[in-house]
């Protein structure tokens, strides 16, 4: 039989509580700000600040390091006074990359659909958790920005403004649409945030020559019609291996403010992000009866290793793992056994490396 710490294990594996790749919307939920883990404010405060005085900034980590955390936290749901515009480009035209009046059209488009999909609806979720009221499900629903929410009048302006359709236009005339919709937001009082957060996928999707006239042409002209034409605030996340790119010195100068991702700086830090995801799941609980202190020890050395500071892989998806071991042989907490494990299942070519811890049965202490 299993015993009440045991059945605390199955409940987050059946929740899945560790999932390195949760839903995008639900990223600011899972969110530790790196602030608090290092007692400064070079990261998610230094953003907002930036982005509070309408700077194009740079976020810069590699994948699963936290970009898409960090953003989602600075302009989640519950921010006031930012209009966050995810602006996707990953998914559409590849012109979109590297023609400035195709991306101010994709910029159009991109409030349009918000405008479409504003429903007031949507206003009470955000007020409940405003209130502290969260509901139990509310990672099943998808939330309005509370920007769009707020203004019945604003989403009717922006509707008129954006209902021309912009691949009709000629080029000048779209990025002075664009930059119309832009100020609708503004003169609201809003500052409205460009979020370029897929950067990554199709700059990372493409190879040889046309990569290199592709990361060129964003990096120079789509960063440039940012800070020239539509003079917003963005944020980009960029991928630390384009940093030293030829290509992506052409954005000097249209980039106000470069944030690098910090690394999680201990095992107390590491505890702090597991022990977030567990109070989504549980109230009254303690870490030490989900995880050992030597397992989280494991887990900080695993993640140190790799050179990429990936939280997804190198924390988040062995922790993950760690998880179902540990149910499997019953346990009542994560221990570093099952940590081990887990790196040689989810990263073989560094368990190699790693001394073995010795080996017991961890359903017997
Ligand atoms: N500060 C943090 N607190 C809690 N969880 C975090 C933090 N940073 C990252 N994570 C988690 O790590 C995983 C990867 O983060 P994220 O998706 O933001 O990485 P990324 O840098 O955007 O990667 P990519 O370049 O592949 O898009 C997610 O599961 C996220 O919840
Ligand atoms: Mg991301």
């Amino acid at each position: 039989m299993r015993t009440l710490s045991a059945e605390l294990l199955v409940r987050l594996q059946d929740a899945h509580a560790f999932d390195p790749a949760p839903r995008h919307a639900d990223l600011w939920r899972h969110h530790v700000p790196f602030d608090a883990m290092k007692g400064t404010g070079r990261c998610e405060a230094a953003l907002d600040r930036a982005l509070r005085r309408g700077e194009r900034v740079a976020l810069v980590g590699q994948s699963g390091a936290g970009k898409s955390s960090v953003t989602a936290h600075v302009l989640g749901p519950l921010v006031e006074g930012l209009a966050p515009l995810a602006v996707p480009v990953a998914i559409e035209d590849r012109s979109i990359a590297v023609d400035p009046v195709a991306f101010a059209g994709h910029v159009v488009q991109t409030v349009a659909r918000y405008v479409r999909h504003a429903h007031p609806a949507d206003q009470g979720r955000v007020d409940r958790i405003v209130k502290g009221r969260t509901p139990r499900r509310l990672s099943k629903l998808s939330i309005t920005p509370q920007w769009l929410g707020a203004s019945v009048e604003l989403t009717a302006e922006l509707a008129s403004a954006s209902a021309a359709d912009p691949a009709r236009r000629p080029g000048q005339e779209v990025i002075e649409q664009a930059r119309e919709i832009l100020d609708v937001i503004a003169s609201h009082g809003l500052r409205p945030v460009l979020v370029l957060d897929d950067t990554d996928t199709w700059l990372s999707g493409i190879a040889g020559t046309e990569a290199a006239q592709i990361r060129a042409g964003f990096f120079g002209r789509i960063t440039r019609l940012l800070a020239e034409e539509l003079a917003h605030a963005a944020v980009l996340a960029v991928h630390e291996n384009y940093l030293r790119t030829a290509e992506y010195s052409r954005s000097s100068g249209f980039i106000d403010t470069t944030i690098r991702l910090p690394a999680v700086p201990d095992a107390a830090a590491i505890g702090a992000i597991l022990e977030h995801r567990v109070g989504q799941q549980v109230r009254r609980f303690t870490l030490d009866q989900v995880i050992t202190a030597d397992a989280l020890e494991r887990l900080l050395a695993h993640y140190q290793r790799g050179r990429g500071r990936d939280i997804r892989r190198r924390v988040l998806y062995v922790a993950h793992t760690a998880l179902a071991r540990a149910c499997d042989d019953a346990a009542e907490t994560i221990q570093a056994v099952h940590i081990d494990v887990a790196i040689s299942e989810c990263a073989p070519e560094v368990a190699a490396r790693v001394r073995p811890a010795p080996r017991r049965d961890p359903a017997r202490g």
